[in-house]
């Protein structure tokens, strides 16, 4: 993340494959007009989106005004402001498949460059499908596209590879044509205000250091749980699970976020050693005890808001018997001197009776309870609350008395929240993230060992339920909070699933 004051852009021109998709209309254009809006883009830029339809760049430049009306934070955009953007964005329609129809993109950065008097970092963004990231690394070289390590980057969108072995191969193959620096693995969890805050709250406060250990952290959870299905993303879906989809990259990148030591500066490569290092320091599951450690679910139909929901197997370009994976919960060790013996729980899943991100860090009791005949009960554990969406703050709970005549405890709430903020003045996460890729700051962004080792961590759960079918599926009812097999894995250890109450919600 680079500081505020060093926020400012360089020339950039932005070569979207993917130009016509999904992401590319609902976060990367957005984030990009946002960023313009601020400031934040330097006078000099270009995006070329492109795609295999013929359209002219007026009809690409209306599509995306479209998506930005839809899907920005600050809602329609206003005529005059999306003019002025606009007039950087340009159309070319070529098949990504195709080294000879790359020639056009050289053309154009000639034509830009000199036009600007000024050599502009070209950013090549894959919004495409995983199986044509090479594809295009490849064709970049075939064509002769510019790829200078100082001034030329990549974009890689998630999944990174479907497994361990995948994922080296991709990186192997990537890393015979660009540097790691040039390499930008997106994980937009990374990108998240509240998750950045993380760090913040972790490292920028000593009353935290003292407290953040097995001495007085009794276990954590990591909870991203969503009330949407798969919707038109069943063909995908059937191919990842939400081990893949969820857990390999964003709840494990939380899990390290929350158990990293602390860095010695705040640069990229010093923050991700200390994440691998976490990953490395987790305890590796024994293929024989998979069972124990955790429990997956697939959604039935239920109602949601008075409206019937098709069950995970009913959806579109999904199998009748299908045996993947909705919902999973997990339990971890990071087998170091800092958390030995506190277990991590993270829980995952679609179709859930809400959507909320949360991380809860719950202390250990107190060693004596003082107030045995006056307080009427025994104090309850502190809970350090992390919600990073749809609210966003930090909570922590302590214990106070009532106010009246009598000695009694209660539960109260200190809280750090955004709510002078709306949702529309923070940014999204893409802005954050691709403000970072043209300022040239990795910090937020996967290394190639990070990806790696966080496949490694899922792996043996991975093969186990990938080979082994399960008898019950579907297991938990739409607008549930999952399947009973994930209460009982937190019950056995005497905890449960924290939820923030509904009298929080904004
Ligand atoms: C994506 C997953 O990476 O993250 C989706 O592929 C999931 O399945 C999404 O819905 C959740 O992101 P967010 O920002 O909406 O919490």
């Amino acid at each position: 993340m680079t500081k505020i004051s060093e926020k400012e852009s360089n020339p950039t021109i932005f070569i979207i494959f993917g130009g016509t998709g999904d992401l590319c209309r609902r976060k990367i254009i957005p984030a990009l007009y946002n960023l313009f809006l601020e400031n934040r883009l330097c006078q000099n830029f270009a995006i070329i989106g492109t795609g295999r339809s013929k359209l002219t760049d007026a009809k690409y430049r209306s599509t995306l005004l479209d998506a930005v009306d839809e899907f920005s934070r600050r809602g329609k955009a206003k005529r005059e402001d999306w003019a002025k953007f606009a007039s950087n964005i340009s159309y070319q329609i070529a098949n990504i498949k195709d080294a000879s129809e790359y020639k056009e993109f050289g053309s154009r950065i000639d034509t830009l460059k000199e036009n600007w008097k000024l050599a502009p970092t070209i950013t090549y963004y894959c919004a495409v499908s995983p199986e044509f990231f090479c594809t295009i690394a490849e064709n970049i070289v075939k064509s002769k596209l510019e790829n200078n390590p100082d001034t030329t980057r990549i974009i890689i969108e998630k999944p990174f590879g479907r497994d361990l072995e995948s994922a080296q191969a991709l990186n192997n193959k990537l890393l015979t044509i660009f540097e790691e620096k040039q390499i930008y693995r997106i994980d937009h969890y990374l990108g998240k205000e509240v998750v950045q805050n993380i760090m913040a709250f972790r490292f920028a406060n000593a009353i935290m250091e003292p407290l953040w250990n097995r001495n007085h952290i009794e276990h954590v959870q990591i909870s991203v749980t969503e009330q949407l299905g798969v919707g038109t993303r069943g063909d995908y879906f059937e191919k990842a699970g939400i081990l893949r989809d969820m857990v390999q990259n964003h709840l494990l990148q939380l899990l390290c976020t929350i158990a990293m030591e602390p860095p010695i500066n705040f640069k990229a490569d010093e923050v991700r050693d200390r994440k691998v290092d976490v990953l490395k320091a987790m305890r590796k599951i024994e293929p024989g005890k998979i069972d124990t450690i955790s429990a997956r679910g697939q959604y039935s139909s239920g109602w949601i808001e008075g409206k019937e929901m098709p069950g995970y197997r009913e959806e579109k370009d999904v199998d009748f018997n299908s045996n993947i994976e909705t919902y999973a919960a997990l339990k971890f060790y990071v087998d170091n001197w800092r958390w030995h013996g506190v277990p991590f729980y993270l829980r995952t899943g679609k179709r859930l009776f809400k959507s909320a991100s949360l991380i809860t860090i719950q202390f250990r009791e107190v060693p004596h309870n003082m107030f045995q005949n006056e307080a009427g009960r025994i104090p309850k554990q502190n809970r350090l609350i992390i919600s990073i969406q749809p609210d966003m703050g930090i909570r922590f709970q302590l214990e106070g008395k009532t106010p009246g005549l009598e000695m009694s405890l209660n539960t109260l709430d200190m809280v750090f929240d955004y709510s002078g903020k709306t949702k529309s003045d923070s940014p999204h996460a893409y802005e954050t993230l691709l403000l970072d890729i043209i300022s040239g700051d990795q910090t937020l962004f996967m290394r190639a060992d990070q990806v790696e080792a966080a496949w490694e961590v899922i792996m043996p759960v991975l093969n186990f339920w990938e080979n082994s079918k399960t008898a019950n599926f579907p297991n938990y009812p739409a607008d549930s909070w999952g399947p009973e097999n994930a209460e009982a894995l937190i019950a056995k250890d005497g905890f449960h699933w924290f939820n923030l109450p509904e009298k929080n919600k904004k």
